[in-house]
């Protein structure tokens, strides 16, 4: 299933160009494996970090497999008392992702939780790790600050939580196990997650040397422009964040995005239009840099010949905030028009997304299960499978009879 209609081009942008480390004739044997935690809607972040990239990556045919996941186990790790959360926001991602591009006929489309493989190979790359090495993970350090799970609540004090859930505290290893289990060479995500990719390349080295070569080291495909690294939320905070209330979602309409914009945070300085303005740290010009291409300019703003220009412009003076706003709404939704279109030709047809889910869950599971099957090998827990230690053992023990 696809959505004829919104079967577009995928948009090149300012972002196309990442860091790629192998060069074309290795791309044989290539298998992304990335996925997004079910605890909401996608937005502008999540597109430009990793989301728009991966749909490239798809069409551009030079990988041999895409797995995409979603890692509703690991939202679980701190949303235990909330699965319903999880369990609602599954839909949510699944069209976000189909919406943006992203083919089942080309990718994998997954649920974590229904590939149980991965919990047994989480079970033991976990004896491969410390205690010390995951404390040590600055994404994890992070979080636990975020989640108020920090150890020693003072009592009354309800925006902590009592202790860091074992789950939360080694989701890294299990992490690891979405990676391996299928053999990822690439994993296209945001830099936030390159903890993640460090830890799973330690364990990857710890068990191949321990048991021999069977797991593959993969490596992050970050975005190599600073304004898509980090997309900052509408009101000019570092993150879009949902409980900031600073995201313009995929999936938000025309009016939303209008209105959204119109409030962005910009240069608190720029009072009159004839004021010089600041393009650093103005949330207008972030947007700009990371969705603006040259032929928008000719298309809604043919006074300027590319971003520079504006800039100069608006660095010197006489140039409105209201005029660049503009011009970013009129940019988002040319980029959202087409996701908007895909999304409500699978809204229509939830049933056909959750076959999609289902089936991509067992083809993911299949994979997972050959590599299981050799990290048994290599751990030799295979037993009924050694005839060798079985004939072994029945030689020793027989001559003492
Ligand atoms: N940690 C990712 C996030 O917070 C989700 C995720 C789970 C993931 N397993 C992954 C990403 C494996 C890349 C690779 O969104």
């Amino acid at each position: 299933m696809h959505a004829r209609s919104g079967d577009r081009k995928a948009e090149p942008d300012r972002c196309r160009t990442y860091h790629e480390t192998n060069t074309e004739t290795e791309t044989m044997g290539k298998i992304i494996l990335t996925g997004d935690r079910p605890t909401g809607r996608l937005h502008l972040g999540h597109y430009v970090g990793s989301l728009r990239r991966r749909v490239e990556l798809q069409n551009s045919g030079q990988f041999e497999k895409i797995f995409i996941m979603i890692a509703d186990a690991q939202a679980l790790t701190d949303n235990a008392d909330n699965p319903e959360k999880v369990r609602q926001n599954i839909i949510e991602v699944a069209l976000d992702y189909l919406s943006a591009g992203l083919d089942p006929r080309k990718s994998t489309l997954f649920i974590q939780s229904q590939v149980p493989e991965l919990c047994e190979l989480a079970f033991y790359y976990m004896n491969l790790v410390t205690v010390q090495r995951l404390q040590r993970n600055p994404t994890v350090k992070a979080e636990i600050t975020l989640r108020g799970f920090a150890e020693g609540a003072v009592e009354g004090d309800t925006a902590q939580r009592p202790g860091i859930p074992v789950g939360f505290f080694t989701y890294p290893i299990s992490q690891a196990s979405d990676i391996t289990a299928f053999k990822a060479t690439t994993v296209p995500a945001g830099e936030d997650q390159e903890p993640m990719i460090e830890q799973t390349r330690e364990i990857v080295h710890k068990f191949n040397s321990v048991y021999g070569p069977t797991l593959v080291e993969p490596e992050i495909l970050l975005p190599d422009n600073a304004a898509c690294m980090r997309l900052p939320g509408t009101d000019g905070k570092a993150k879009m964040s949902k409980s900031l209330g600073n995201c313009i979602y995929l999936s938000d309409t025309a009016d939303e995005v209008k209105k959204k914009v119109m409030g962005m945070y910009t240069d608190p300085d720029h009072l009159r239009v004839e004021d010089p303005g600041k393009v650093e740290g103005n949330t207008v010009f972030t947007y700009l840099d990371a969705f603006c291409r040259e032929e928008h300019f000719a298309k809604y703003l043919p006074d300027y010949a590319s971003l520079d220009e504006l800039k100069a412009h608006y660095r010197r003076g006489g140039l409105g905030d209201v005029k660049v706003k503009r011009l970013l709404i009129a940019v988002l939704n040319e980029v959202l028009d087409p996701i908007r279109e895909r999304r409500h030709y699978y809204e229509g047809r939830i049933e056909e997304v959750y076959k999609v889910l289902e089936a991509g869950s067992a083809k993911a599971r299949e994979a997972a299960a050959a590599t299981l099957a050799e990290v048994r090998n290599a751990m030799r827990i295979n037993y009924f499978e050694d005839k060798e230690l079985i004939a072994e053992q029945a030689r020793h023990y027989a001559a003492r009879q």
